[in-house]
């Protein structure tokens, strides 16, 4: 985990020395990048967030972290909604914090941020290290791949070129797709493809590349998207776009190990807020959302027994809702960013303290 000022304490980045993004390996300067990328529920998540970053933040100034920095386009938005308010941005990968870091300088915001390379689930000993005493008032989860990971062929995220089959977000460490492909046996290739991937013809699949693997190990997308094709019955090819892409996402969870992670970092997140503080997450599939809701709903509730005539002080609800359900983008916000299609936002703020 590396870190820099706001006020340095575990410091040894911040967002005028993380590393430029050119060389971090970006030809492509930060504002050529970020005029092309649109945050999702940008509007919406400035909104939620608001209140707490507003006001209320005790004595200092409020602080948010942004857990999944990307290209930091809802970092900048609140930043600069926010005169005073100080951040942390978190990122596994490395080329998003450098690039970030160049769009944060060119807009003269980089002194109130600190740049953290790790992964989300270390958000609580962030929080402890670099965050106000009392917990910090905002934390947002942008969850997924961003526009520059699947713009960068080299990556492997992307199923339209023939790449090579890496797909880590962070790609100095673990696995790569490749290495997934090759190793893994059918019945554990057959478990991410359909979890991971919902896709019906999982074993098919995972057959048709264990054999193929006996003749060449796996090296790049194209030949894994030709497979995938052949493997799926014809009149499930002609519905619902490339097939390629839920094997595609299943690897990414996988190499990435997503969902456990973000399993651990919501928790953590909680327990970093402040009272007052807000926790906002944008998920992109059914089971990123399902692990959101069960990390938040049970603290909604009191746990008082029922047929207690009054509601214990140390039983009552945690958190509450800010959102009902999960909200799905609008037509008109979909039309301005094609990405908010699958996304699905819910938020929850803490109402009380819980003993630690
Ligand atoms: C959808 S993008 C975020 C875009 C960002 N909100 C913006 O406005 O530019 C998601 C980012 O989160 C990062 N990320 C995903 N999972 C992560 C994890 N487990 N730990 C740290 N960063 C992660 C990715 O590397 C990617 O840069």
């Amino acid at each position: 985990m590396e870190s820099g000022p706001l006020p340095p304490r575990s410091s040894t980045e911040n967002a005028e020395s993380a590393g430029s993004a050119e060389s971090a390996g970006s030809a492509e300067s930060a504002p050529d990048i970020a005029a092309r990328h649109i945050p999702v529920f940008l509007d919406r998540v400035g909104d939620l967030l608001m209140p707490a970053l507003a006001g209320g933040a005790g004595p200092g100034p409020a602080t948010v972290v942004d857990a999944t920095l990307g290209l930091g386009g809802h970092l900048v938005n609140l930043l600069q909604a926010h005169p005073d308010l100080l951040a942390i941005g978190i990122d596994r990968d490395r080329q998003a914090l450098a690039l970030a870091g160049d769009r944060l300088a060119a807009a003269g915001l980089a002194g109130r941020v600190r740049l953290v390379h790790a992964v989300y689930d270390r958000i609580g000993e962030i929080i402890d290290a670099d965050g106000p005493a009392g917990g910090v008032q905002g934390v947002l989860f942008d969850l997924g791949v961003s526009s520059l990971q699947l713009d960068s062929t080299e990556r492997g995220f992307a199923y339209a070129q023939d790449a090579p089959l890496d797909m880590r977000m962070d790609p100095g460490s673990g696995p790569t797709a490749a290495d997934v492909l090759n190793t893994y046996s059918a019945t554990e290739l057959t478990r991410v493809l359909r979890v991971y991937g919902e896709e019906r013809f999982a074993a098919r699949i995972a057959a048709a590349v264990i054999a193929r693997r006996d003749r060449a190990p796996w090296l790049t997308s194209a030949p894994l998207v030709e497979l995938v094709r052949d493997a799926i019955p014809a009149p499930a090819r002609r519905t619902g776009g490339n097939p390629a892409k839920r094997t595609f996402q299943a690897l990414r969870i996988e190499v990435n190990d997503e969902l456990a992670v973000l399993a651990r970092a919501i928790p953590a997140a909680l327990d970093g807020l402040a009272v007052g503080g807000r926790l906002v997450v944008l998920s992109f599939h059914s089971l990123e959302d399902r692990i959101v809701k069960r990390a938040i709903d049970p603290a909604t509730h009191s746990t008082t027994p029922l047929d207690l005539p009054v509601d214990l002080p140390e039983r009552r609800p945690a958190l509450r809702w800010l959102t009902r359900g999960a909200k799905a983008p609008t037509p008109q916000e979909i039309q301005a960013n094609p990405r908010a299609a699958s996304a699905r936002l819910r938020a929850a703020e803490r109402i009380r303290e819980v003993a630690a």
